[in-house]
């Protein structure tokens, strides 16, 4: 996580800078720093977010036309000021900002500090800057040929940009395992960031740095990029897809809302090209070329965490139920370290809306060591899972801001819907009729979530009674069961309410102990095969005087008769109910989060982008 960003070139660095950091807060909000070069280096940095930092900076000179900043989550340390980056060394002539883990820091340190260096802080990336230093000291070279001898005594996972106060105006920036991209401005200006938001409203021209890539950038020289082994690389500038609208609220009051919002278009976007209901067809180009490993696959593994892993849950169900491949659905943190049983035969599948996950990825490298097939379903177009993996589908959801996933879920599920219905159409475990029947229903989805964004009045009123709950429980079965898992996410992270999902029929396993009149369960009850057993699970919890809130299907009677509210979604095949349930919990957990008064895109503790174990 923490997000980072420099520029150099003609204007001023500052503004450029602050406004990066305001585009990359969601990966970490712990603390916020910028270090301007003008006669030496200028240091500003604070405990709290991007806007504290502005206070703190006020009208202080920020003049400068090369700098660098840094939004934190915290790893080694806690938020405070000393802990922020940017940080400097010792003699004050370098400055350092780092996304990632040095892993053998404290070894680094324990020497630095045996030849007399003293730290301010408690971070790796301070030992880091010190250690850049102390090589520089020992002979006459330049900033970026000490970065790179520094770097091979490093172990760990890094994205850095260094400047000397001895070579005004060079930015010196590296990566390994944390996503760094450069932009070229048409003025010989140079920027440098975790993601391309911060750059895309001033050039469309970036260099995505590979891993032990160093780059150096000088204004009005052309940008050098160098390997680990000090040999020269030309450098793939590819254009920019992104545009600055997608960046910005749109009218709405958060992110998060505007993406809700977005799922009618985002869905179509993500099956966009890939379904045609006149030839009857799926199509997913980006696996194409493994299409038939697939169907020849022994197992699909899908590696994911958090909401991708839900997504994944789903993909399960959809890819058994239409393709007949037998597929596990694993936490990639404990896929990566349990030794597991991966072979040529098996087809891993990496699940992720950023493409930066460090375990997902880890999870991925160890299935592409033991010479499985590896694919992507990512949603941000050149990241490092999307290019690992041997081929994959991007979801095509657009910038996910907020820190809840709402969009990239039903976009990754979308994807795996197309995936499961080309794999049993190829395989021929889909009749044609039965095929045609679900291309249709696929295809009018987007116009089912637009109907369900309408329950949005009902829902708030809903919100209002439950605002002040301590703990939900969240029951489904079937597709149902992930999306009971995801909405019971969706509160905890923005609202911090505890909430719990489970397959509603193992609620009689334990978890119905905590049923009183006290606690609100949410039990998407829409109709299905399981629909009967579901009623029988809501009269489990009605016995005991809990209060239900139900999903039900439009037209429902009988759950209507039980439930204490009703929300009604309308009418759909089984398999899509993920897509569309999860529009009314997701606004749920919206909702009783701005109620409580919380940070609904950034909430504590959090960041979108989780690039540490
Ligand atoms: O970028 P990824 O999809 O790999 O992120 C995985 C999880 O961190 C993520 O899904 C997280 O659980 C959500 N932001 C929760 O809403």
């Amino acid at each position: 996580m923490c997000g980072i960003v420099g520029y150099t070139g003609k204007n001023d660095a500052y503004p450029i800078v602050v406004k990066g950091l305001h585009r990359l807060e969601y990966r970490g909000y712990d603390s916020a720093g910028v270090a301007l070069m003008r006669d030496g280096i200028q240091l500003f940095k604070c405990k709290g977010k991007v806007s504290d930092l502005e206070d703190h900076v006020g009208k202080s000179d920020t003049s400068g036309s090369a700098g660098i900043g840094h939004t934190r989550w915290a790893t080694h340390g806690p938020p405070n000021d000393a802990n922020a980056h940017p940080h400097m060394s010792m003699s004050g002539e370098l400055v350092l900002i780092h996304n990632g883990i040095i892993e053998n820091y404290d070894s680094i340190k324990k020497e630095l500090q045996q030849r007399g260096y003293e730290f301010q802080s408690d971070t790796d990336t301070e030992v880091l800057v010190n250690l850049i230093e102390e090589i520089k000291k020992q002979e006459e070279m330049s900033l970026s040929t000490a970065v790179r001898r520094a770097l091979k005594e490093v172990i760990g996972a890094y994205a850095i940009v260094v400047m000397s106060k001895n070579e005004p105006g060079t930015l010196v920036a590296a990566r390994k395992s944390s996503p760094l991209v450069v932009g070229l401005g048409g003025d010989g200006d140079f920027y440098v960031a975790s993601d391309a938001t911060p750059i895309v409203e001033y050039t469309k021209n970036v260099v995505y740095l590979e891993d032990g890539e160093i780059a150096e950038l000088h204004p009005d020289h052309e940008m050098k990029l160098f390997n680990i082994k000090e040999q020269k690389v030309t450098p793939f500038i590819q254009e920019l897809e992104l545009h600055l609208e997608q960046l910005e609220k749109g009218g709405y009051d958060h992110f998060m809302l505007k993406e809700i919002y977005e799922q009618p278009r985002s869905v179509r976007d993500s099956m966009r090209g890939r379904l045609s209901i006149n030839k009857g067809i799926v199509q997913l180009g980006g696996i194409a070329d493994y299409e038939q490993k697939l169907i020849n696959a022994q197992r699909i593994i899908i590696v994911a965490c958090g909401t991708s892993w839900h997504a994944g849950l789903v993909g399960e169900y959809l890819i058994e139920d239409l393709a007949r491949i037998p597929v596990e659905v694993e936490y990639a943190s404990e896929f990566r370290y349990r030794n597991p049983i991966i072979t040529e035969k098996d087809v891993v599948i990496a699940i992720s809306q950023s493409g930066e996950t460090a375990d997902t990825l880890a999870a991925l490298e160890l299935a592409k060591s033991k010479g499985a097939t590896i694919l992507g379903v990512c949603n941000v177009v050149g990241s490092s899972i999307a290019r690992t993996t041997h081929g994959g589908s991007y979801t095509h959801a657009g910038p996910e801001i907020g820190v809840a996933s709402t969009k990239a879920f039903t976009a990754q599920v979308t994807v795996l819907t197309l995936m499961a219905l080309m794999l049993g159409n190829r395989k021929g475990t889909i009749d044609r009729s039965r095929f045609q029947r679900l291309l249709l229903g696929l295809d009018a989805i987007p116009d089912k979530i637009e109907r369900a964004l309408q329950t949005n009045e009902l829902v708030e009123k809903i919100s209002a009674k439950f605002k002040d709950a301590r703990n939900f429980l969240y029951l489904g079965r079937g597709y149902c069961f992930p999306v009971a898992l995801e909405g019971a996410l969706k509160l905890k992270e923005i609202s911090y309410i505890h909430a719990e999902g489970y397959p509603a029929a193992e609620m009689k396993h334990g978890p119905i102990a905590l049923i009183d009149e006290e606690m609100p369960v949410v039990v998407i009850a829409t109709k299905g095969p399981s629909y009967e057993k579901v009623v029988s699970n809501i009269q489990e919890v009605k016995a005991r005087k809990g209060v239900i809130i139900a999903i039900v299907t439009e037209g429902d009677t009988q759950v209507k008769e039980m439930a204490d509210y009703t929300i009604e979604i309308p009418e759909i095949e089984e398999m899509f109910t993920p897509l569309v349930a999860s529009i009314p919990l997701q606004l749920l957990s919206y909702h009783i989060a701005v109620m409580r008064e919380c940070n609904v895109d950034q909430p504590r503790n959090l960041a979108k982008s989780v690039t540490v174990e």
